[in-house]
């Protein structure tokens, strides 16, 4: 069986062995290995049984560190960087070819985010080398908020999972990207709300929708998703047909009529949507172990983290 703990020596000796370790971040839980060595990242695409076309984020503790792989930081970059690193924003930034092209898929940019969680933090402090890292679920399955969740998928495939305890935020990280004028675009919704990075930046363009080439293929149309179907409601007391007992929900603040009481999760009573997007995916996933057909889905507030938490409800309805 995997073992699981708090042994940053053992999670270390085993990244510099060219291993991959579960590690856990204030979004969710990484399947991270040393992202300067192909081998290591090529182990990652393997046991997540992702496509090489998905470009993976490289994960380091500081600004400094970043500038010793990446050939340029914009302006609005170092800024975003500044203000909200460690934190759940990610940047995509010129690659240096020390970089493994594995790492990119190719492209030329690579992925950069500073995790906020002290023992992630300590991790990559202890460490010479940067760590790839991946959401740990399966491709295309929920992402995983705690170290059992990475245990139950794929303690078979991996030696350790470091346990940092539940995700405090519990969405992936935002991903934003630069034109040719330096101007960001947000290429994933996420853990950090689109209201604060304008703050910083002004008005942002979104570009997470599009569904075929993905230039982030978290922007593929089927993603994130249960195994059971889900079913996306416009609102609150949509009709629900009373004969189907097989129906089970995900409640925003209060149950939804007509569907036993349960078969039902509620994601915040208080109605807070950082409290949502913490419950988010380990209510998926304990709607997807019930003996349910389906799972009906509430829409939330399409405001702070409300957007990104459609954004993957949306997802895990396409079939
Ligand atoms: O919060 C997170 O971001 C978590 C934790 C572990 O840090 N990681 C995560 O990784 O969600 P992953 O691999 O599940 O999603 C990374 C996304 C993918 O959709 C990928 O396509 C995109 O980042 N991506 C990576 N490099 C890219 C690049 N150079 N250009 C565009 N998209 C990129
Ligand atoms: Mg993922």
């Amino acid at each position: 069986m995997i073992q699981s703990g708090t042994d940053l020596q053992a999670a270390k000796n085993l990244l510099e062995q060219g291993e991959v370790v579960g590690i856990p971040t204030e979004t969710v839980y990484g399947l991270a290995g040393n992202a300067l060595n192909p081998d290591a990242v090529l182990r990652i695409f393997k046991v997540k049984n992702r496509p090489a076309f998905d470009p993976l984020i490289v994960h380091t503790d500081s600004l400094a560190k970043v500038s010793q792989f990446v050939e340029a930081i914009p302006a609005p970059a170092k800024k975003l960087a500044e203000t909200f690193w460690p934190g759940p924003l990610t940047l995509l930034l010129p690659k240096q070819a020390i970089i493994p092209d594995l790492v990119t898929s190719g492209l030329d940019t690579v992925a950069v985010r500073i995790p906020n969680h002290p023992l992630t933090l300590d991790l990559l402090r202890s460490l010479d080398f940067p760590l790839a890292a991946p959401s740990a679920n399966p491709f295309g399955y929920i992402s995983p908020t705690t170290a059992q969740h990475v245990a139950d998928q794929l303690g078979d495939q991996i030696p350790y999972v470091l346990d940092g305890g539940a995700c405090q935020i519990g969405l992936e990280s935002t991903i934003i990207g630069f034109d040719e004028d330096h101007d960001p675009i947000v290429y994933r919704l996420g853990g950090m709300a689109l209201e604060s990075i304008e703050a910083v930046v002004g008005p942002l363009t979104v570009r997470s929708h599009s569904t075929s080439n993905p230039k982030a293929p978290g922007m593929l149309s089927s993603h994130y998703a249960p195994r059971k179907p889900l079913v996306l409601m416009p609102s609150h007391y949509a009709a629900v047909d009373p004969e189907m007992s097989e129906v089970g929900a995900l409640a925003f603040q209060r149950p939804i009529e007509n569907i036993p009481p349960d078969r039902q999760l509620i994601l915040s009573p208080a109605g807070d949507l950082t409290e949502a997007a913490k419950n988010l995916f380990a209510y998926l996933r304990q709607l997807d172990q019930l003996d349910i057909d389906i799972i009906y889905a509430e829409k939330l507030p399409d405001e702070g983290l409300g957007r990104a938490i459609n954004d993957r409800l949306r997802r895990a309805a396409v079939r």
